[in-house]
């Protein structure tokens, strides 16, 4: 019944019990994970009499570094990894192995099938986007998310934290960047273009504080935070703090309320750049990824066009013409991140590419091919086709899904579809994540969920599932891919989700039931 399913699954007759009391043994470097699946059985009082449950680290318990290897027998449970990565991934297995808890029945008997299971994802990043930028979504929500992406075995949130119609992160030394940054005016009602405004202020920001006790819970579940901050597009909340950023500087322009594309990009010349390193200088106390995403996105270059001084960088530089300014200030950033040890992603809509440096992550998210011209000239890329990954996508033609920034419909069936190593592509090792090594290929796969038309943690979680279930399970598991299968798997998974309360309160009218299994043989 496991999501996703699991590599290798070997029945065995029996089952191990757990009593009122947990026998939990942790090796060195095993006790995270042992936290953490304590936390899971309702903090029982702990023993060291009766049927062990014993986490250890062993380095030939699984050739992959987020592999497991485990052992349920009556007596004994036995969870064994190379690395903690690999026993938090059995943790989760453990957890979707007992029975839905209720909040009420958390110190009940509880159950695990005795069996025999060894298990490694596909694919080393296993990621979500969450754009909070857009729509400011609460630290307890983030708090709860990270753990509903832990027990889908999802490894990265990436949160979007700044764009044009907002910055969400607070920076020492940059107080305008919050104090302005962080509210607009009002929101564009309807789609980018709409002329109608709904006249209510947006605003909200993460304090240091926040994002750092977000960070370490992420981390006692084997979730990395990757920070986003866009640049040089999609940076207007930036310019309407410090207009000198932008190529405007006599301009004070508001922070966007609409949807859509910005015009405003940051300008080119060293206060700029300077502002960035100095954003990702304090971004990179904050989070201890060795990714930072810098955006790179739609940028337009028409201010740059206009800008003598961005046409006079371009020439200097031996650009042929400003679009190249593009890669050069995406490659900027990621030098600089490197010198620190960390290293950039990117998005990678197929523009500004040539002269990108090959360090840099490219987030594959407008077509496909895109990904394979990236691998080809020497990337790692993370596969994030919007047609297959963008959950605020509407999940269904019905008449009540809420609002959407696109007509497009992407549905349950089309995400679990979705294979994010296709035919030609090849996976790059684990240690990619750690050290950047393995050399071109495909480095993950990812779920973006922006929030334009989602305003509430209600419309997200309506979003979210189940269709992250199926992406979750493409992300890691191989190419035997049985839609029948997960259905019967999902049927329970949607219990323990509501137990969880990840669902939403409440599903458009009428979408219950038969709407999200269109397509699916349920
Ligand atoms: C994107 O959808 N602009 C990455």
């Amino acid at each position: 019944m496991i999501i996703p399913r699991p590599a290798e699954y070997t029945p065995h007759s029996g089952e191990f019990v757990l009593g009122p009391a947990l026998n939990l043994a942790a090796d060195p470097g095993a006790e995270r994970a042992a936290d953490l699946l304590a936390s899971y059985l309702g903090d029982r009082p702990r023993t060291e009499q009766g049927p062990a449950v014993e986490l250890r680290l062993d380095p030939g318990a699984h050739d992959h570094p987020q592999g497991y290897d485990l052992r349920i027998d009556p007596d004994r449970v036995r969870l064994a990894a190379a690395g903690e990565a690999g026993l938090f991934n059995g943790v989760q297995t453990l957890r979707q192995l007992l029975p839905v808890m209720t909040a009420t029945a958390s110190a009940a008997p509880q159950r695990w099938p005795a069996c025999h299971i060894r298990d490694a994802p596909r694919l080393p990043w296993r990621g979500v986007m969450l754009d909070v930028a857009r729509h400011f979504m609460p630290v307890d929500f983030l708090h709860r998310f990270v753990d509903e992406i832990a027990l889908h075995k999802l490894n990265v949130l990436h949160l979007h934290l700044t764009d044009d119609q907002g910055w969400r992160i607070e920076i020492d030394g940059l107080p305008l960047l919050t104090e302005i940054g962080s509210t607009r005016a009002e929101s564009m009602v309807g789609r980018a273009g709409s002329t109608v405004f709904d006249g209510v202020p947006h605003s909200g920001h993460y304090t240091r504080r926040e994002l750092a006790a977000l960070v370490e819970h992420a981390a006692a579940r084997g979730v990395t935070i990757v920070p986003e901050i866009g640049m040089p597009s999609h940076t207007r909340a930036a310019i309407a703090a410090y207009p000198a950023l932008g190529n405007h500087p006599d301009v004070r322009l508001p922070v966007w309320t609409s949807w859509g594309i910005s015009e405003d990009i940051l300008a080119v010349h060293d206060e700029a750049l300077d502002f960035c390193r100095h954003v990702l200088s304090d971004v990179m106390t904050l989070f201890p990824s060795r990714a930072v995403h810098i955006g790179g996105d739609e940028c337009r270059t028409g201010q740059w066009q206009e800008n003598p001084d961005a046409r006079g960088r371009a020439a200097s530089l031996g650009l042929p013409d400003v679009s190249g300014l593009l890669g050069w200030f995406l490659s900027q950033m990621h030098t600089f991140l490197a010198e620190h040890g960390r290293r950039a992603v990117c998005w990678n809509d197929g523009v500004g590419v040539d002269n990108l440096d090959l360090g840099v992550v490219a987030t594959a998210w407008l077509k496909p091919e895109h990904a394979a011209e990236a691998i080809a000239r020497g990337h790692q890329v993370i596969m994030a086709p919007h047609e297959q990954t963008y959950l605020d996508y509407r999940q269904t033609g019905h008449p009540d899904e809420p609002p959407s920034a696109d007509d497009r419909v992407l549905t349950l069936a089309d995400a679990y579809s979705f294979d994010p190593l296709p035919t030609g592509l090849t996976a790059v090792g684990a240690a990619a994540l750690d050290d950047g090594s393995g050399g071109p290929g495909v480095l993950g796969t990812q779920a973006q969920l922006w929030t334009e038309s989602a305003p509430t943690t209600e419309v997200v979680r309506h979003l979210l599932y189940p269709r992250l279930c199926a992406l979750a399970e493409g992300a890691w598991s191989d190419e035997r891919r049985d839609p029948a299968d997960f259905a019967r798997r999902l049927q329970p998974h949607l219990e323990r989700l509501a137990a969880l309360g990840a669902l939403p309160a409440a599903r458009p009218a009428g979408w219950e039931g038969a709407q999200y299994t269109q397509g699916m043989p349920f």
